[in-house]
């Protein structure tokens, strides 16, 4: 495999950007590598700048569940550049999605599109506090929501590898209203409701944790927190930016049954564009500027290419529901293969899958909190990476992201992607 292209590109691009990339996870820091620069994709492959061609289970971190260019998504995409990238102004796009986005998630009555999952928490956080009149918000260990100050405790993602998982530059005070409990662990959440509860406007929860590497929510911990938010007058926030359309058309809370209080989502609502959203019930909603006192506002926002990429994305999507049959049997083909090469190794893994999310963890433990995920052998899950790129097949360069199945991976994909697995 050449790579020397993506070399040359990545010591030039370390000279004016830092660390070379614009998104850390980017760099492949915890493999060891060198990034590859991506020149096109398409379908289930991604091609980098030496042309070497890679089946994708990375699918741009989520949004990709179409898999690359799908021929719909950008003929629409075109034709709405001919009608201007941005006007700053209402369009018919933004009410379309609005409408799509509330019908795929009824708890969902009005929402607000933003242009960033960052973004989106930020400001469901900001209507919390705003319609609760309170300042506390309780969040999981692990689970990641974007870059926002208030939010960078304990996170996930890129920021467990790079080993800040408090950020520098956040001064104290901005994060002395977050208060962190555990994930899975009912009664760390119950202690701080005992002690905080009257005062805790939300309680934020990835319904799948997807930035710890995957972790499923035991039986009855949604509702526990569903439940005990409803106790103490607080809200609950599903941040959606990766399971929204992902675990089916309406998300985590249709797959689990749950109804939260708002809901953040970004990824496929944006069809590959830089769009987010959050919404929730009418009456928190209206708190939102101009209707209500939650000041919140973006020059991009509902951007009539980042809406055009959506609204196609989510029609295709409503008009196959097949495709979540398809994607789920062939994450589960790839979980099975990455537990025989466990078992033909002698490398422990443990494997973690919910449709079309799942995630290997090169531990011999049962992986259901920030603890156990963090057991995992980072030596091991490099060696598997270096293994699975030199075959041709492009997952995760961390261990604590998921691997995504598209619509767009074929019966051969698969095939050869176990194979590689098991080579
Ligand atoms: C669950 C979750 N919330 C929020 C975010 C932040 O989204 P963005 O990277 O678009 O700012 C992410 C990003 O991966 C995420 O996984």
């Amino acid at each position: 495999m050449i790579t020397e292209k993506s070399q040359k590109l990545f010591e030039e691009s370390q000279k004016k950007i830092p660390g070379g990339v614009n998104s850390p996870v980017r760099a492949f820091r915890s493999v060891g590598r060198t990034p590859l620069f991506i020149h096109h994709a398409k379908g289930s492959h991604i091609t980098d700048v030496d042309g070497n061609t890679y089946i994708d289970y990375v699918c741009s971190w989520g949004p990709g569940i179409l898999g690359h260019a799908h021929p719909q998504v950008i003929e629409a995409v075109k034709s709405a550049c001919d009608r201007g990238l941005t006007y700053g102004a209402p369009t018919e796009n933004e009410l379309i999605l609005a409408d799509m986005i509330c019908e795929a998630m009824p708890s969902v009555e009005k929402v607000r599109l933003v242009s960033s999952g960052t973004e989106a928490v930020m400001s469901a956080i900001r209507t919390a506090r705003g319609y609760t009149g309170r300042d506390y918000i309780i969040k999981f260990k692990g689970n990641y929501h974007g870059h926002s100050d208030g939010l960078l405790v304990k996170a996930g993602s890129a920021a467990l590898t790079t080993a800040v998982p408090d950020s520098s530059g956040v001064p104290a005070s901005y994060t002395e209203n977050t208060l962190v409990a555990l994930y899975n662990d009912k009664q760390s959440v119950t202690s701080l409701m005992e002690t905080y509860g009257e005062k805790v406007a939300a309680i934020i929860v990835e319904p799948v944790a997807a930035n710890m590497g995957v972790v499923l929510p035991e039986d009855g911990f949604l509702q526990f927190l569903r439940k005990i938010t409803e106790e103490y007058g607080s809200l609950l926030i599903f941040d959606e930016v990766i399971t929204g359309f992902r675990l089916g058309y309406g998300g985590a809370q249709e797959y689990f049954g749950i109804r939260p209080d708002m809901t953040t989502m970004g990824k496929i609502v944006g069809g590959g564009m830089p769009m987010a959203a959050y919404g929730g019930r009418r009456d928190i909603m209206d708190m939102v500027s101009p209707v209500g006192p939650v000041y919140q506002a973006g020059t991009l926002s509902g951007n009539p290419i980042a809406t055009t990429a959506g609204i196609e994305t989510l029609k295709l999507l409503k008009a196959h529901p097949e495709y979540y049959r398809q994607i789920d049997e062939n994450a589960a083909k790839l979980a099975a293969a990455l537990e025989k090469r466990g078992e033909r190794t002698g490398v422990p893994v443990t494997v973690n899958r919910v449709g079309s999310l799942l995630c290997a963890f090169f531990t011999g433990r049962k992986v259901n909190d920030y603890d156990s995920a963090t057991s995992s052998d980072l030596e091991a899950y490099a060696a598997y990476f270096g293994h699975m790129l030199e075959g041709g097949i492009y997952v995760a360069p961390s261990q604590y992201e998921a691997m995504f199945v598209s619509a767009a991976h074929s019966d051969e994909d698969i095939e050869r992607t176990c194979q590689v697995i098991l080579s």
